[in-house]
C-alpha cells in the first residue's frame, strides 16, 4: 500500500482553512502593548533592569517566556503576566520581538569595555564575536540592559540552570562581569536573521533533510513537485501546532504567511526528479 500511494500523484485537500488565520506576526504586535510599558515601544527597554527584546533570537525568546511561564525562572512579575498565555500566543510574542530593530546603547557607569573584550573571547563562541548571536537558541547580548546584563551572568552562578552557560561564568570575579557587561552593552546589536530572504535560500536548509540520499532512509517525505496549496497547509499546520513534528514545528515556527507562500511555490515549481 505504501509503495503504491507513494507512487501516486499529489492530491491537496478540500479545504484550506488557515488561510483564514491571521499571522502571528500582528497577533504578537497586538499582544506586545501589555508588555510595552517595561519591556519599552518595540521592545527596546529604557527601564534599568529589564531587559530590551528586539532583535533576540526567537527560539531563546520562546524558551525565555517558557521558563517564566513554567516559573522555572523565578520572577513573581513575568510569571504573572505571562500566566494566562497560550503556547501560540508565547510564540507570537516571541516571533513579533525578533523581527524588532534593536537599538544602539550609550556605556554603562561601571565596567571598561576595552577589559571587557578580551575576556569575552570564550563567550563569542556561541553568542557571536561581538554579542550577535547567529544561533536560534542562544541570545543576543549586544546592547543588552547593563544591570539585566550583570544580573542575568550571577543569576547563572546560583538559581538559573543551564549546562553550558554555570560552568562558563562560574570563574568569573565581580570585576570581570562588570568589563564583559560593559563590553557586550556598547556593541551594536543587530536584528536575528533567522528568515533568508528567499525561497532558494531557505531551501538549501530544508534541504539538508528534505533532499539527500539519506531522505528515503530518514523518512522525511519528498517536497518537490509537491501541491503548493498542500504544502501551505502543511507548513502552516506545523507552524500554528495542528500537525504534530517536533522538529517542523521549531523549523516553521518563525515564518509569516507569505515567506510559507514563497517556500510552498518554490517547491510546488521544481522537477520531481533531482537533476
Ligand atoms: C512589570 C514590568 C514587566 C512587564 C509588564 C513585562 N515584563 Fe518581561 N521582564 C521584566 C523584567 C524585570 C525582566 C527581567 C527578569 C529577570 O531578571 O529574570 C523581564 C524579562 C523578560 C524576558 C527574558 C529576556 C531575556 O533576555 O532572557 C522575556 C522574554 C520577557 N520578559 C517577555 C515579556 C513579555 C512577552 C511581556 C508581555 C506579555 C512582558 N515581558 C511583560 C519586566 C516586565
Ligand atoms: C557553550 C555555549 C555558550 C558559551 C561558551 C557562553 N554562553 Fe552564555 N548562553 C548560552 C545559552 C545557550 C544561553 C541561554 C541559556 C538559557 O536559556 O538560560 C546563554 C545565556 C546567557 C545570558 C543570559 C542572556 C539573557 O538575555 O538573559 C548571558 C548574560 C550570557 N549567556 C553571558 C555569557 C558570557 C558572559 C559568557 C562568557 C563568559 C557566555 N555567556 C558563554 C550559551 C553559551
Ligand atoms: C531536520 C530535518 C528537517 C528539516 C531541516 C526540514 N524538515 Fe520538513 N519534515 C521533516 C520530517 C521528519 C517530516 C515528517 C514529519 C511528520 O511526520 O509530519 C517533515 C515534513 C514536512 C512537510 C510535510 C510534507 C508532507 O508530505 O506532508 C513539509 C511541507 C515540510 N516538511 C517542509 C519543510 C520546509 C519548507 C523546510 C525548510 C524550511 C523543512 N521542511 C525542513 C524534517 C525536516
Amino acid at each position: 500500500m505504501v509503495a503504491y500511494y507513494a507512487g501516486q500523484p499529489p492530491v491537496p485537500p478540500a479545504s484550506v482553512t488557515s488561510a483564514q488565520q491571521a499571522s502571528l506576526l500582528e497577533k504578537g504586535k497586538a499582544l506586545a502593548a501589555g508588555c510595552a510599558k517595561c519591556h519599552g515601544e518595540d521592545g527596546n527597554s529604557k527601564m534599568p533592569g529589564t531587559p530590551s527584546l528586539a532583535g533576540q533570537q526567537p527560539h531563546y525568546l520562546v524558551t525565555a517566556i517558557q521558563e517564566y511561564h513554567r516559573g522555572d525562572r523565578g520572577t513573581a512579575a513575568m510569571k504573572a503576566i505571562l500566566r494566562d498565555s497560550s503556547r501560540l500566543d508565547l510564540e507570537s510574542l516571541a516571533l513579533y520581538y525578533a523581527s524588532r530593530t534593536p537599538a544602539q546603547r550609550p556605556a554603562p557607569s561601571f565596567g571598561d569595555p576595552a577589559a571587557g573584550e578580551p575576556r569575552t573571547a570564550m563567550c563569542g563562541g556561541c553568542h557571536g564575536p561581538r554579542g550577535v548571536s547567529s544561533d536560534a537558541a542562544t541570545p543576543s547580548l549586544a546592547g543588552q540592559d547593563p544591570r539585566y546584563l550583570m544580573k542575568s551572568i550571577k543569576a547563572y552562578r546560583t538559581s538559573r540552570q543551564h549546562w553550558g552557560m554555570q560552568r562558563y561564568v562560574a570563574g568569573l570575579s565581580d570585576k570581570d562581569m562588570e568589563n564583559i557587561t560593559a563590553f557586550y552593552v556598547v556593541q551594536q546589536p543587530r536584528a536575528a536573521d533567522s528568515v533568508p530572504s528567499s525561497a532558494r535560500e531557505l531551501a538549501v536548509k530544508c534541504d539538508r533533510c528534505h533532499d539527500t540520499e539519506d531522505s528515503a532512509k530518514m523518512v522525511v517525505p519528498i517536497l518537490r513537485a509537491q501541491d503548493k496549496d498542500y504544502l501551505v497547509m502543511a507548513l502552516r499546520a506545523y507552524r500554528d501546532d495542528k500537525r504534530e513534528s517536533t522538529t517542523m514545528h521549531k523549523m516553521s515556527v518563525v515564518y509569516s504567511n507569505a515567506v510559507i507562500d514563497d517556500i510552498a511555490s518554490y517547491y510546488a515549481s521544481q522537477p520531481r526528479d533531482k537533476r
